[in-house]
């Protein structure tokens, strides 16, 4: 059966960050399925069905991806998926607090569940979505922190949402 892996997350838009971090995923486990669900803290600016859009577009090379959205708790869907690893990215400094907190809660609510953290490349360690999302929301260049595809549907976004 082989192994596999969740990787979870908003993906609001998709970031080289993400990506670095799913290709990585992907060359330690046999299956990575990548997994949208919603963060109950944030607000999203691309609907769902533009998140799966765009990260079936930018996985499409790796083979051993599969990209999914769910609804509920994540350690639901990794038992639904019959597995039993998160994988995620970990930042300096800004991810940790939330990301312990996270691991804890989902080990308590499944044990049988392991969560692996990856340190981001460092060429990634600044990024984030909501700065593309503020980068894009000022016309600036996005080249450096997103594939093209996604790049390009930031800024319609946010040419159709001036029209408004
Ligand atoms: O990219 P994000 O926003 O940091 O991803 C966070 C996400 C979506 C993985 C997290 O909010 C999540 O797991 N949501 C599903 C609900 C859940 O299981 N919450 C944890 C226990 S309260």
């Amino acid at each position: 059966m082989g192994t596999k892996a969740i990787c979870p997350g908003s993906f609001d838009p998709v970031t080289h960050g993400h990506l670095d971090i799913i290709r990585r995923a992907a060359r330690t486990f046999d299956h990575v399925v990548v997994a949208i669900l919603s963060n109950p803290r944030k607000q999203p600016l691309f609907t769902l069905q533009e998140r799966l859009e765009m990260l079936g577009e930018v996985t499409s090379d790796l083979p051993n991806v599969s990209v999914q959205s769910a609804e509920g708790l994540l350690v639901d869907f990794v038992r639904s998926q019959g597995a039993h690893a998160i994988v995620k990215g970990l930042r300096p400094i800004q991810d940790f607090e939330y990301e312990w907190q996270m691991g804890m809660v989902n080990r308590d609510l499944d044990p049988e569940i392991e969560t692996y953290f990856l340190m981001s490349s460092k060429e990634y360690s600044y990024l984030s979505s909501s700065i593309v999302r503020e980068l894009a929301g000022y016309g600036a260049s996005l080249d450096e922190h997103v594939p093209p595809r996604v790049a390009e549907r930031l800024r319609a976004k946010f040419a159709s949402k001036q029209k408004l």
